[in-house]
């Protein structure tokens, strides 16, 4: 059979979107198993994935629409037709090239039926969305926690490519870079740019950035300056060991993933900044001492950085949001006990489920009167503080400059004895 142009990726590109919704791995994960393609075979079939997993609500319902029985969710069929339709949507693919280069994946298989769908929807013509839906279960929890306005928000930040933000060890090396490239400094140490390849831009082996959402950036600027030894606890691949490092901070960085720990040393040793690094589970971990400032930045769902990784949004599942809730309420209360007096405990997670944030700190709180909130005053102008003092972001903040991942971060401070 001749071999038809382009049809490497989109196997890949059926093998990953298969990998993340049926055996749950982070799209990442999945690409790193296609291996033997050449890399822009290689991007090509991450980005045709990851618009399937952007659109897919959306790509079903078209795809019921021109099917009398509808096709089983975890179907060679439906996985074809939404790669072929993501393409069409999403990357502006011409319809000849995702005709030919779907039908062969279903070789052997209902290639009559994909073709008659495709056929059929094509010449209907699909409806172009910048604001795809989401999830039904994702709608209907963050419609209910966070409100229309905030689901409406992240319909529309889906459907684009999230723009580029940097820190900085240097604050004036920040300033002078964002005047050069076009970028714009939206809080100290900071720059934004329009997307673009992280390892072109200039400075990536001198050291002097790396690659972190504002939002992420945010638990560390509410470290105290004059707090000495800080503990950055679930600190791999390292974005917030090393603002923390760059503050003049002394850090200890402890995780327990050996491999990234092993990239948060390649992070230091690009950025020339310094941190003890700890091998250990935290909730077995002894410390030798305690420490004027925590950092836990938790495990979580990670459902705040659906912009980047839309897998998010069908990986966690309730019973995971449960699990590292349950995860996150040990991990607090271990974090308190390697505090001193008057310490400051900042928590964080990536995620936009108040299981993971706002009821893990209530919680927290309520059992340890020992500790109060300290609101963060330091933060990015637009950002609220919550009346609890905390800081929940939500999609819709800072639009207009391109919006933030969600996050959740609290300041806790031990009363001093
Ligand atoms: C949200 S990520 C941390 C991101 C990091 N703070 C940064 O800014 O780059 C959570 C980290 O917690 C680590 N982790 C999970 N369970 C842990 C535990 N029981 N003890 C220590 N680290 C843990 C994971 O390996 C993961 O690296």
């Amino acid at each position: 059979m001749p071999s038809v142009e382009g049809l490497p990726a989109r196997r890949a590109a059926l093998q990953m979107l298969d990998a993340v919704l049926r055996r749950g791995l982070t799209l990442d994960a999945a690409a790193g198993q296609s291996r033997g393609l050449a890399p822009n075979d290689q991007g090509l079939a991450i980005a045709i994935a990851g618009e399937a997993l952007r659109r897919l609500p959306d790509l079903d319902d078209w795809i019921d629409s021109a099917t009398r029985n509808r096709l089983p969710d975890d179907s060679k069929a439906r996985m074809v037709l939404r790669l072929a339709l993501a393409q069409k949507v999403g990357l502006g693919t011409p319809e000849h090239a995702l005709v030919a280069t779907a039908l062969p994946l279903v070789d052997g298989g209902p290639r009559r039926l994909v073709h008659g769908v495709l056929g059929t929807l094509l010449r209907k013509g699909l409806p172009q969305s910048d604001a795809p839906r989401l999830p039904d279960a994702v709608e209907l929890r963050w419609r209910t926690a966070w409100g229309d306005e905030a689901v409406e928000a992240a319909r529309r930040q889906i459907a684009t490519r999230p723009a580029l933000d940097l820190s900085f060890a240097d604050d004036a090396a920040a300033k002078a870079f964002a005047d050069e490239h076009d970028g714009k400094s939206l809080a100290p140490h900071h720059v934004r740019l329009a997307s673009s390849s992280v390892t072109e831009l200039p400075g990536f082996e001198g050291g002097g950035w790396w690659v972190q959402d504002l939002a992420a950036s945010i638990p560390a600027r509410l470290i105290p300056p004059e707090a000495r030894d800080v503990l950055d606890l679930c600190a791999a691949p390292g974005g917030k060991t090393m603002q923390l490092a760059a503050a003049g901070h002394t850090v200890t960085a402890l995780d327990s993933a050996q491999s990234r720990l092993a990239r948060l040393r390649e992070n230091l040793d690009r950025t020339g900044l310094q941190a003890e690094l700890v091998a250990a589970d935290a909730l077995g971990w002894k410390p030798k001492r305690h420490y004027d400032a925590i950092l836990l930045d938790a495990p979580c769902s990670a459902t705040g950085t659906f912009r980047r990784h839309p897998e998010v949004l069908y990986r966690a599942r309730p019973s995971i949001i449960r699990e590292n809730a349950a995860l996150q309420a040990k991990l607090i209360r271990r974090a308190a006990g390697f505090l001193k007096p008057g310490g400051t405990l900042v928590y964080s997670v990536c995620s936009l489920e108040h299981e993971e944030g706002e009821e893990i700190v209530a919680a927290f709180l309520n059992d340890h009167p020992g500790f109060s909130i300290e609101p963060a005053m330091e933060l990015p102008a637009g950002i609220p503080v919550s009346p609890e003092g905390w800081v929940r972001i939500l999609p819709g903040m800072l639009d207009a400059e391109g919006g933030l991942d969600g996050f959740f971060v609290a300041r806790l401070v031990r009363v001093p004895d």
